[in-house]
């Protein structure tokens, strides 16, 4: 496989990050207040990160870097956008977080990238689709950590990528994966409104057991997998909005897994 995918990609996120730091999705007026853009069981989970050194990958614009950094965290964001990583940049400076750091790589070029080890690695909430190599990513992962260092992920389930997009009911697509999707449309899942001209961008479908296969086999033990009944945006158009900002699918239908957490430990 050419590397056109990886340009496609990176250009594609380095336009919609800036973008996104002043779309409603990110709600950064009550960021900037001092909310935090973490999801409540990932904080409940991943547990106590105060004075623990803790890597982001695939960061983005910074929010979820620094709401870690906010709880005490010693954080280091990572992301191939370049654009990304100068809105981090930007937006830890005017927030005053000291310590917190923004590098640019690949995923697949970070240990290189970082040349040290953390005590936890985060990541989560629209990462894995964009990799093509599931195995590898996991080799980066235990190898960006410390003896006994924790890797958490929290991600929208792979399940429900195979549902159509509007009731979520019918199963439309693929789950066990065959080719990757490459597509071609403006915006994004934070404003499809968005005037963006890098449209083509290509993406992966890791099953679920291929994640937790991935994790085991680069020698992670995990702790826990569990699966979640909310989401945090609106992936099929029937699902329903919490007050709390949640999205569920409507009563009636079937329960499935909108979302899904992992917690590893590395021996
Ligand atoms: C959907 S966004 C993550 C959103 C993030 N969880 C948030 O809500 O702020 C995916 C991010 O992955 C980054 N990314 C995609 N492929 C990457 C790769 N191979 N290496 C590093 N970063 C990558 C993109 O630049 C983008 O910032």
């Amino acid at each position: 496989m050419s590397d056109d995918w990886l340009i496609d990609n990176q250009a594609y996120w380095d336009e919609r990050a800036p973008l996104h730091t002043t779309s409603d999705f990110y709600a950064m007026a009550r960021f900037r207040e001092g909310a935090t853009s973490l999801r409540p069981f990932e904080i409940a989970e991943l547990g106590d990160v105060a004075g623990r050194r803790l890597l982001h990958l695939q960061c983005h614009f910074g929010q979820d870097t620094l709401s870690w950094a906010r709880l005490g965290a010693q954080v280091t964001g990572l992301d191939f956008a370049p654009a990304a990583v100068e809105a981090a940049r930007a937006l830890a400076t005017e927030l005053g977080v000291s310590g917190a750091r923004f590098v640019e790589s690949n995923v697949y070029d970070a240990p290189a990238a970082l040349g040290e080890r953390f005590d936890v690695v985060y990541t989560g909430l629209g990462v894995l689709g964009w990799l093509p190599d599931i195995d590898a990513w996991a080799r980066v992962v235990a190898d960006l950590l410390e003896p006994g260092g924790v890797f958490y992920i929290a991600e929208f389930h792979p399940f429900m990528g195979v549902l159509d997009d509007e009731t979520g009911t019918t199963v439309t697509r693929d789950y066990l994966p065959d080719k990757p999707t490459t597509f071609d449309e403006p915006g994004s899942y934070a404003d499809w409104h968005l005037p963006t001209v890098h449209n083509r961008a290509t993406v992966w479908r890791h099953t679920l057991g291929e994640i937790v296969s991935a994790l085991c086999a680069a020698g992670l033990r995990i702790e826990f997998l569990h699966e979640h009944q909310v989401t945090y945006f609106d992936q099929f158009y029937n699902l329903v909005r919490d007050e709390d900002g949640t999205f569920h699918r409507p009563d009636g239908l079937p329960r499935l897994p909108l979302m899904f957490s992992i917690r590893a430990t590395r021996s």
